[in-house]
């Protein structure tokens, strides 16, 4: 059908090169030739800007038509349109299959395969008190206890009032307490000094019998080496009809035991005093201190951790429960304190500093979750 061009007589037109006639079909050919052989699309843009670009082939044909008479335009003309839509639509689809074939290859490089083992240098690392938190958990599960929690933020009935330490009382000065702004009600909330709220805010919410413990974040306006103004906390409380001041000193040793991992553990429980228990005690373990170094479960010395006591009938009365049908005890324990001790961490200040080093050192490996079967700390 185009083979009339090679007896075209216009030879201005650029239809014609060097004097030559261009053969159509072969310039298509050849223009398909290369669109086919273009290894990728930038090599492919190329063979388009050669044949469709300003300068390109089937451009300066097109423009040629100008240059034609009449009864040659109208052959010619249908015939280069034709040429044009056939070489874009061969570039078009030569570039969505090597679009295609591009993005193949990218999903095939950069394929995951997740069942590899995590290389040992992109470890993140637990942090002791996440670890510890977990141990304490773990420990207390095993003994049938779950979990509870209360907020940071609290009011002055749940934090004080009704644990038993009414406004004035000098236990309050002891707590360093920060105060949030006065509120609408032109109450100042503050933030938790302990987690004995969370008794509290327990005993109000589920009928007993009550066996949690709860930890968390704490706050007091107090820093130096052993202070920091947050640190953490864990609070106990078992309360039933039949509970006493001997399953308290069982529980706790059971826990000291697993805990610091030490099966003879010396453990003592020295009388003391807090407001919302009565009678108080704080519960002391065996330690050695030797060259400033601080050993736990051996020598002849005493090492305070916790504090503890039978649950104060005013506290019960607080919250509602009858303290003539049930008793029971708890106690409050410093996460980060215990931390330091079991794990030989000497400075509290560091746990909060977000020194990458510190934490490589001190920390624990994600997948090495404590359990009492396969051992808290490994
Ligand atoms: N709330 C006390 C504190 O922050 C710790 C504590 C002591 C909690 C004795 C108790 C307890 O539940 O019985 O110092």
């Amino acid at each position: 059908m185009l083979e009339w061009f090679r007896v075209s007589r216009n030879n201005s037109s650029p239809y014609f090169r060097d004097g030559m006639m261009q053969d159509l079909p072969q310039l298509e050919s050849e223009l398909l030739g290369a669109i086919d052989g273009a290894r990728d699309l930038a090599a492919l843009n190329e063979v388009r800007v050669s044949a469709l670009g300003k300068k390109g082939r089937v451009t300066a044909l097109m423009r040629g038509l100008g240059q034609m008479d009449a009864a040659e335009r109208a052959q010619a003309g249908p015939a280069f349109n034709a040429l044009k839509d056939k070489i874009a639509e061969a570039v078009e689809s030569r570039r969505a299959a090597l679009a295609d074939a591009e993005l193949d290859a990218r999903l095939a490089q950069e394929k995951i395969d997740v069942t590899l083992p995590v290389r040992p240098e992109a470890q993140g690392h637990i942090h002791p008190v996440s670890q510890v938190t977990d141990e304490l958990i773990a420990i207390f599960a095993d003994m049938g206890f779950s979990v509870a929690e209360g907020p940071d933020i609290e009011d002055d009935f749940h934090n004080f009032t009704a644990l038993n330490i009414p406004p004035e009382h000098p236990a309050r000065q002891m707590h360093d307490t920060f105060y949030l702004a006065e509120g609408p009600d032109g109450e100042r909330k503050v933030l938790r000094t302990h987690t004995s709220p969370v008794q509290i805010r327990h005993m109000m919410n589920t009928p007993p019998p009550h066996r949690i413990i709860a930890p968390g974040r704490t706050y007091r306006s107090d820093s130096d080496i052993t202070h920091t103004p947050m640190f953490h906390q864990v609070e106990g409380l078992v309360i039933d009809k039949t509970t006493h001041m001997g399953h308290l000193k069982g529980c706790l040793e059971e826990f000291a035991r697993a805990f610091f991992e030490v099966d003879d553990l010396r453990m003592r429980f020295r009388p003391s005093y807090f407001p919302f228990t009565e009678p108080s005690a704080e519960m002391d373990i065996g330690c050695e201190r030797k060259d400033g170094e601080l050993r736990i479960g051996v020598g002849e010395d005493w090492l305070e951790i916790l504090g503890c006591g039978m649950v104060h009938p005013k506290v019960l009365d607080h919250v509602g429960i009858d303290p003539t049908e049930y008793q029971g005890f708890a106690f409050g324990m410093g996460i980060d304190r215990i931390a330091m001790l079991k794990y030989g961490i000497p400075d509290l200040r560091a746990f909060f500093e977000s020194d990458l080093r510190w934490l490589r050192h001190y920390g624990f490996v994600p997948l090495d979750v404590p359990t009492l079967a396969q051992g808290l700390s490994r």
